[in-house]
């Protein structure tokens, strides 16, 4: 078992990686793993004979729990020449029950990466406004750690963080070492202990705390929909573009690679066209039309 903040110095990323099929599951090695939250928890693999491409920050992979099944989980580590790649899990069914009671030393499949990515790896000189609800901060990750880690003098990079109680906040360490890199982090939850001393109360409250210049700042979002709708609706309203607002959407996957159809959304397919979409002209509608 590794502390988060043992989990975050972890080398994460791409080396040596193989030509195999789309459908074909390499197998990875579970070399570290943490338990975040009740049922959450973060694994880091390593390959054990040949390695998935080179990925970007937003993308997925395919992991397969063998006998069990196969599901879609955001890729949370930070885009390096490192092999080991870091997922964060929450126990909502059998598959995802399956990995993250896996054992250190268990092997599981991966296939991926697959999807579009947040475009952090050259950030310019835009700031950020980073929004994740829940363990929609598990596909922001690697992104984050990407801009945190060519945070210029001149751009500013905001994490704002929501989540319904404290001990339902995943990346604790992180945070804090992402505070020490020029990141300013603003947490809020639904309900407060008598240890917590962040906010309390929506994520979109804590737009107003964060400093940007709307004129020149890109957003990116993750969690709910309802959180997503609603944080869009007040980037947009203090002058952020709506196209330069990235959001990541989730369905239910079965390929992953764009041929069976069951991620379906508008004219979308979320494996293939997504997960990392613009908002405007995008995804606004389609989210809207969903929620009536
Ligand atoms: C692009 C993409 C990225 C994803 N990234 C992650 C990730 O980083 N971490 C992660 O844990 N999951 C992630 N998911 C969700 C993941 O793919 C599975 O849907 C989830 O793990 C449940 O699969 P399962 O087979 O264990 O449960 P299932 O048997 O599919 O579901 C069991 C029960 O849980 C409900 N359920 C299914 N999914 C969720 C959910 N996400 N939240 C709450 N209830 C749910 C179902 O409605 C059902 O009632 C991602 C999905 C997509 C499409
Ligand atoms: S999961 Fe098959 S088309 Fe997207």
């Amino acid at each position: 078992m590794t502390s988060a903040n043992q989990t975050s110095e972890i080398e994460y990323g791409n080396a040596g990686e193989t030509e195999e099929s789309p459908f074909v599951p390499l197998p990875y090695k579970i070399v570290s793993k943490h338990k975040d939250t009740q049922d959450i928890a973060t694994i880091a693999i390593e390959p054990v004979e040949g390695s998935i491409k080179p990925y970007k920050s937003g993308q997925f992979n395919m992991l397969t729990a063998y006998r069990v099944g196969e599901v879609a989980i955001s890729i949370s580590s930070e885009p390096t020449s490192a092999k080991r790649i870091v997922h964060t899990i929450r126990d909502v069914g059998a598959v995802s029950h399956a990995l993250i009671n896996s054992e250190i030393g268990d092997m599981i499949g991966v296939r991926g990466p697959f999807g579009t990515d947040w475009q952090t790896s050259d950030p310019g000189d835009a700031d950020y406004v980073v929004v994740a609800g829940g363990i929609g901060l598990a596909p922001l990750r690697g992104a984050i750690f990407e801009l945190a880690n060519q945070i210029g003098k001149k751009r500013k990079v905001n994490l704002l963080v929501g989540a319904r109680s404290p001990d339902q906040i995943i990346y604790v360490a992180d945070m804090r070492r992402l505070e020490q890199l020029g990141v300013k982090v603003y947490e809020t939850v639904d309900i407060a202990d008598s240890n917590w001393r962040g906010s309390v109360g929506l994520v979109t409250e804590l737009i107003d705390k964060a400093v940007f210049d709307p004129s020149n700042t890109k957003a990116l979002l993750c969690g709910p929909e309802i959180m997503i709708r609603f944080t869009a609706r007040k980037l947009i309203e203090s002058g952020i573009d709506p196209q330069s607002i990235l959001v990541s959407l989730e369905r239910n996957m079965q390929c992953g690679i764009g041929l069976c159809g069951h991620c379906q959304l508008g004219p979308y397919l979320i494996c293939r066209d997504g997960p990392v979409f613009t908002w405007a002209p995008l995804v606004k509608d389609l989210l809207s039309q969903k929620e009536r």
